[in-house]
């Protein structure tokens, strides 16, 4: 049997879930993967770092996160204010990372990343900011340790893009790849091609509770951006920064738009798009992708698109994402599926965790 010492960094939405998880399925984690995973230490914001070496109880864990109680009500647990002195005072096998973190600096969770990393420990993360802006830097400094980073829950959510790309396609050129990455944007245009213009499609998505008060990150494309960024380092291994995405949002959309696409038989989307080209403008062609041959750039856009309905990504609606992958064999392949919920994002970090498990 496998034990994996598992430190837990964000107890909210999608810790808890991953937690709920481990407990749910420890049985069939034992006897198909032949592991047992312990949670050793947990941290939030307010409540610091807790460690306990035999293990922390997750029933009383939940319990203590539902009742708004301090988790070091847990009994027989040492404590720190201070996360990174906590981590690297008790270590473990595998960090699990599920702060949020923001696009500008990528903290909190880009410096657990690099103090696990650097300990020796494997890395499973949801946030997208530390990968975005500091993806290749964390994987060196990851081989440079003889550990794992994955971070399959951060572009898609659960729906497994990175790992069919890192692994499902490895060997194949990647040449271009085209997303439809944010759920609530989505959800917003698919209104609008039912007949509500920007504004109402807004208000919908607010009133079910999938746009946030203030929508910016989605509406503008930024969080579109930082799968774009993960997605130029996980499938061309190029480290674009923010000013080199050219993004435009969805807010100046008009009815009048998106009628006019319907009219045509097409479909206005917000794509993300990546584009190998070579040194002189030209789209890389089929067999001198990734050859080392042809010096290529990598042109990375967002913005709204006309596309038409023979198009795989002009055919999902409301909350789905959808990603196609065009390479030299096979040609293109599309993986469509939910792009947020704290089951997708949980379920993500889970897949990441057996991958790591399966590979020790
Ligand atoms: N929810 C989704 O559907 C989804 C999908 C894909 C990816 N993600 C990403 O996954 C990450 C977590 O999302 P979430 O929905 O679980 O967020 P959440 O519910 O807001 O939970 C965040 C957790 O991180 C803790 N935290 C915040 N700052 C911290 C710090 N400096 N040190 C230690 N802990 C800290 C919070 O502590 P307190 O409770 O004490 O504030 C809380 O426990 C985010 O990066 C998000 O973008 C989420």
């Amino acid at each position: 049997m496998k034990q994996l010492r598992l430190s837990l960094l964000g107890f909210g939405t999608v810790g808890q879930w991953l937690v709920e998880a481990l407990h749910r399925q420890q049985a069939w984690l034992e006897q198909e993967i032949g592991l047992v995973v312990t949670i050793n230490s947990v941290a939030t914001a307010h409540h610091g770092f807790i460690y306990r070496g035999d293990g922390l109880d997750i029933p009383t864990l939940l319990d203590l996160v539902a009742t708004r109680q301090p988790l070091t009500n847990h009994s027989k647990v040492t404590h720190w204010t201070n996360v990174v002195e906590g981590l690297q005072s008790t270590g473990g096998d595998v960090l699990a990372e599920a702060t949020g973190a923001n696009l500008r600096n990528g903290e909190p969770g880009l410096s657990y990343i690099r103090a696990a990393l650097a300990l020796g420990m494997h890395v499973v993360t949801s946030s997208k900011g530390p990968i975005a802006l500091e993806g290749l830097e964390l994987l060196s400094l990851a081989r440079a340790h003889g550990v794992q980073l994955r971070m399959e829950s951060t572009v898609m959510s659960g729906t497994p893009v990175l790992s069919t790309i890192r692994e499902g396609m490895a060997g194949t050129r990647i040449r271009a790849i085209r997303g439809v990455l944010n759920g609530t944007v989505n959800y917003i245009l698919s209104a609008m091609a039912m007949g509500f213009d920007y504004a109402e499609g807004l208000a919908e998505a607010q009133a079910q509770g999938y746009a946030e008060a203030d929508p910016t990150d989605d509406v503008e494309g930024y969080d579109t951006v930082s799968k774009t960024l993960i997605l130029a380092m996980v499938a061309f291994g190029r480290a674009l920064t923010l000013q080199q995405v050219v993004r435009r949002g969805i807010t100046s959309l008009t009815r009048e738009q998106m009628q006019e696409a319907l009219d045509e038989g097409k479909r206005i989307k917000h794509v993300a798009s990546l584009r190998l080209l070579s040194t002189d403008g030209v789209e890389v062609s089929r067999g001198t992708a990734n050859s080392g041959v042809v010096p290529t750039l990598l042109e990375a856009r967002i913005e709204p698109i006309a596309l038409p309905l023979s198009d795989p990504l002009a055919r999902i609606d409301g909350l789905l994402n959808a990603i196609t992958i065009q390479t030299d064999t096979p040609q293109e392949v599309s993986v469509i599926g939910p792009g947020a919920g704290r089951f997708q994002a949980g379920q993500g970090m889970l897949a990441d965790l057996i991958a790591i498990a399966k590979s020790r």
